[in-house]
């Protein structure tokens, strides 16, 4: 489904958008999708799956919300852009988790897919989000 080229799960800072809370967000967003990766590597398909894909959902979600509430606030002129951004990856998501509970999705291959999908929405659309909250000051 992904049609973008593979992403390095790993955090770098080459992911970094110089907005603290933003930055501390993603983070803990890699660090969630590394546990998916490691859940598969260590005890193989099926063990806390289910588990550690609620996590990365209600994250996501939780997190493009964080974004919202703070593009609402600043009024931030490309919000409309931003927002449609999140619902194709929230739409994104939770397909794939209907499709992993449904035997037909492995946990790394949501994993591989959401780090992705992430790793180009940040170099995109929370870099700038990120540059706008700094020169407002929030
Ligand atoms: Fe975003
Ligand atoms: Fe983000």
């Amino acid at each position: 489904m992904a049609t973008l080229p593979l992403m390095d799960v790993t955090w770098s800072d080459r992911f970094a958008v110089g907005h603290p809370e933003i930055d501390r967000q993603h983070r803990v967003l890699f660090g969630i999708i590394d546990r998916a990766k490691a859940v598969v590597e260590h005890q193989g398909e099926g063990v806390d799956s289910a588990g550690v894909v609620g996590d990365l959902v209600k994250y996501v979600v939780q997190h493009f919300r964080f974004e919202e509430e703070a593009m609402a606030a600043a009024a931030y002129p490309s919000r409309a852009d931003h927002l449609a951004a999140h619902e194709a990856i929230t739409r994104k998501v939770l397909f794939f988790r209907e499709r992993h509970v449904g035997g037909q999705e492995s946990v790394d291959a949501f994993a591989d897919f959401l780090a992705t999908w992430v790793a180009h929405h940040i170099g995109d659309h929370d870099r700038r989000l990120a540059a706008f909250l700094n020169a407002a000051g929030r």
